[in-house]
């Protein structure tokens, strides 16, 4: 049977939004780009955000890019300075998940595995109180499974933001086998309290966005690894020939070639076509640790070092620089001559 899961049920819209109302604190499990992106957009609608990491240096690293990402929003007039200083008050750092126990929703954005978010789920509804919602913002894996690790699967939801947070407009719900209609409403009333658009996706491998987006991306390392083009004019022709903002392999960098393929093997396993078995170049690059712009590099090279060009913007910016520094060491010479020839004359 084909439902319509994005429909409000239980409750009328004051009375949703009276509900939401009450929430007041946010976990966020992960501070990697999605962790840290979804706390910024917690804090910044007023909300009290715990964000959770188990790595310390991740943990500072969200402090670091959550504060100049905000700072970014109020350069361009987005945010106001007093929506700054209040936000960056109400996000608070841990690596202690036992802070959670007053959250009203918890939303997992660690490493898109099963198995360790699985442990996570398992851990989260000992420590969460009973009327917590317990959200994951993974990319493709069963919310039905990650619910079933829990004792509260009705409260179990998919939260699928885009990247980054702040900036793109779409949430993606997912509901489990069990997600309770009430869950359902809230979690979607918080998404719109956001200022996101709400689509719904049933609970099948890689929901609607990435079930669509990453055989496309797969697609383009096939055409990579065949040597059918370069990366560059893969991207190109994609760019400027379909308009989209970014080539699919320079926003695969974007997304984490990590998180692509976990995505991709979610996708042969769950939907069991061998068209999204994931190709061979990608793989190698992800056991090569090119992870994609976290890390530095990926298909594309961001680190810069002496020998790598750099581009458009950059090059030329790099280029005025290098003038510049010239016309300064000429400045320099002409105005010695002068003083020496000045010396001279007295
Ligand atoms: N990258 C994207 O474009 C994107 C978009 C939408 C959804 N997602 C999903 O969001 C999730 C996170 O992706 P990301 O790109 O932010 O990854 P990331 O690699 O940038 O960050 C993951 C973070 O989780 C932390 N972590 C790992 N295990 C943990 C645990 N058990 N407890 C606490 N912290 C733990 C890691 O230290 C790391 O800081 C994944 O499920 C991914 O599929 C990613």
């Amino acid at each position: 049977m084909i439902f319509s899961a994005n429909q409000m049920n239980y409750y009328n819209y004051p009375k949703l939004m009276a509900e939401i109302k009450k929430f007041k604190t946010i976990g966020v499990v992960g501070s990697g780009q999605m962790g840290s992106g979804i706390a910024q957009l917690a804090a910044t609608y007023g909300f009290d955000v715990w964000l959770l990491d188990t790595d310390p240096e991740a943990l500072s690293r969200a402090t670091k890019s959550i504060s100049s990402s905000i700072q970014r929003l109020v350069s361009k007039g987005q945010l106001s300075q007093d929506v700054r200083k209040d936000a960056l008050e109400r996000l608070q750092y841990t690596s202690n998940v036992e802070n959670f126990c007053s959250a009203d929703i918890i939303i997992e954005a660690i490493v898109e595995s099963e198995d360790v978010k699985k442990k996570l789920f398992l851990q989260l509804d000992k420590i969460a109180k009973r009327s917590a919602i317990l959200a994951s913002n993974t990319s493709s894996i069963s919310i039905t499974r990650l619910a079933s690790a829990t004792s509260r699967p009705h409260q179990v939801i998919g939260m699928h933001f885009m990247n980054p947070p702040p900036i793109m407009k779409l949430v993606e719900i997912v509901r489990g086998a069990d997600t309770s209609d009430e869950t359902f409403d809230i979690t979607k009333a918080l998404a719109e309290r956001f200022g996101k658009t709400v689509i719904c996706s049933r609970d099948y491998a890689g929901f609607v966005v990435n079930r669509i987006l990453m055989p496309m991306i797969n697609e383009a390392f096939y055409a990579l690894y065949t040597g059918v083009a370069t990366k560059e004019d893969i991207d190109a022709g994609m760019k400027l020939g379909t308009n989209h903002p970014m080539g699919p392999l320079e926003l695969a960098d974007f997304i984490g070639l990590d998180i692509c393929l976990s995505i991709l093997r979610v996708l042969h396993a769950g939907l069991g076509d061998n068209k999204y078995a994931p190709c061979p170049i990608l793989v190698q690059y992800v056991d090569a640790g090119r992870l994609g712009r976290k890390r530095g590099i990926g298909v594309y090279e961001y680190r810069q070092t002496p020998e790598s060009p750099k581009k458009g913007k950059a090059r030329v910016k790099a280029a005025a620089t290098e003038v510049a520094k010239e016309e300064k060491k000429v400045e320099a010479k002409e105005e010695k001559k002068v003083e020496s020839k000045e010396e001279k004359k007295e």
